[in-house]
C-alpha cells in the first residue's frame, strides 16, 4: 500500500489518480487545508482507495500499517504566507516531516518519496540552469522549510536506512491547480483572463520560471519508486520563461490582445530560475509537455472539457 500526504491537493490528487490507475493500493492523509476532496472524485469509489482526514503532524504509526512507500506532498506551500507566518511554514514543513520520519523509523515502511522544491531552496542562482549540485541558498521561509525537510529525509536514511527520493520540483501548473490560490501564476492569469479582468504582474515580469506540467511530475513520482534511490533530483524543463512571456501566450491561445496591470514585487521570490533535469532523464524521464501544449490543456480543463 502507498500513503500520500497531501492526497487531496493539486499534485497530490495527480499522482493518486495515476496510483490507482497502475492498480496500486493507496490510502490519502490529508487535513483538507488547501486541498479539495472533488480532486478525489476519481478515485473515491475505488476499492483500492481510502482517505483519512488528518494532519501530518499529529498522525501515528497506526496510520502506517501496511505501508511501504510514502509520497510526501503535504506541505504549506505559500511563499507568502511563509513570509508574514515563518512559524506556521516550519511547523507544518519541517515538524510535520519529521513526524512522519518518527513514524516511519517504528514502522515497516521502507521509502519516502518528497515534494521538494527546485524553485526555492536553490535561491537566486549562481548559473542557469541549476543542476542538482548547484549550492542551496533559500531567500524565503518556505525555501528554508522545504531545505531543511529534505536535510532531515537524508539523516534518517544515514541513521536508520529509510530510503529516500528528494523530487526537487520546478514551477508545476496543469489541471487542478486553485486559480485562487497564491501560487500558480498560469492558473491565476488564465482564469483572470476568461473572467475578462486584467492578470496582476508583480515586478517588471522579466523574472522567469521553469513550468512543468503537473503529468510529468507524475511520471517522475511513478519513476522514484522503483528506478530512483537516495538522491536528489531536478523535476522541470530546463526552459527558462518570464511572466510577460506567459502573457503573450496567453493572448495567443485566446487569440486576445491581453494587458495585464503592474504591481510591487513581492519579497522572498527569487528573479530566475531554471532546472537541469539531465540527471533525472538519464533514468528515463522525458517531460512530455511543451508550455503552449500544456497552458491549452489548462484551457480545456477551466472550459470543463478535460
Ligand atoms: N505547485 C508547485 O509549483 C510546487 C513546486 C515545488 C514543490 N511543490 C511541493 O509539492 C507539494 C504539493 O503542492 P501542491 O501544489 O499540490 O499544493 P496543494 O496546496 O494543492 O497541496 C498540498 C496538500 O497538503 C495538504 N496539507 C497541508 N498541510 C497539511 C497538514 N498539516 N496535514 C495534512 N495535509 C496537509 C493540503 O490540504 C493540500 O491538499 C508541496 O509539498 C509543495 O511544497 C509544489
Amino acid at each position: 500500500m502507498i500513503l500520500i500526504t497531501g492526497g487531496s491537493g493539486f499534485i497530490g490528487s495527480s499522482i493518486t489518480d495515476a496510483l490507482l490507475k497502475a492498480d496500486y493500493e493507496v490510502k490519502v492523509i490529508d487535513n483538507l487545508s488547501t486541498g479539495r476532496i472533488e480532486n478525489l472524485d476519481n478515485a473515491i469509489n475505488n476499492k483500492n482507495f481510502k482517505f483519512i482526514k488528518g494532519d501530518i503532524r499529529n498522525f501515528n504509526a497506526h496510520d502506517l500499517e501496511d505501508v511501504e512507500v510514502i509520497f510526501h506532498e503535504a506541505a504549506q506551500i505559500d511563499v507568502r504566507k511563509s513570509v508574514s507566518d515563518p512559524g506556521y511554514d516550519l511547523d507544518v514543513n519541517v515538524a510535520g516531516t519529521i513526524n512522519i520520519l518518527e513514524n516511519m523509523r517504528k514502522s515497516d515502511v521502507k521509502k519516502i518519496i518528497y515534494a521538494s522544491s527546485g524553485g526555492a531552496i536553490y535561491g537566486n542562482p549562481g548559473y542557469l540552469p541549476c543542476n542538482e549540485k548547484h549550492p542551496t541558498d533559500p531567500i524565503s521561509p518556505y525555501g528554508a522549510s522545504k531545505l531543511a525537510a529534505e536535510k532531515y529525509i537524508r539523516i534518517y536514511h544515514e541513521t536508520y536506512g529509510i530510503d529516500y527520493v528528494n523530487l526537487r520540483y520546478a514551477n508545476v501548473y496543469g489541471p487542478r491547480q486553485d486559480p485562487l490560490g497564491e501560487a500558480g501564476v498560469i492558473a491565476i492569469f488564465l482564469n483572470r483572463v476568461l473572467d475578462n479582468k486584467k492578470p496582476v504582474i508583480f515586478g517588471n515580469g522579466k523574472q522567469t520560471r521553469d513550468y512543468v506540467h503537473v503529468y510529468d511530475v507524475v511520471e517522475a513520482n511513478l519513476l522514484a519508486i522503483n528506478k530512483l534511490n537516495n538522491d536528489n533530483f531536478n523535476v522541470g524543463t530546463g526552459i527558462e520563461t518570464s511572466v510577460k512571456e506567459l502573457i503573450e501566450i496567453i493572448s495567443e491561445l485566446l487569440n486576445k490582445d491581453v494587458k495585464a496591470e503592474y504591481a510591487e514585487e513581492r519579497k522572498g521570490e527569487v528573479q530566475r530560475i531554471a532546472l537541469d533535469v539531465s540527471k533525472i532523464k538519464n533514468f528515463g524521464f522525458k517531460p512530455g509537455y511543451d508550455l503552449r501544449e500544456g497552458m491549452r490543456n489548462v484551457l480545456e480543463w477551466m472550459n470543463g472539457k478535460a
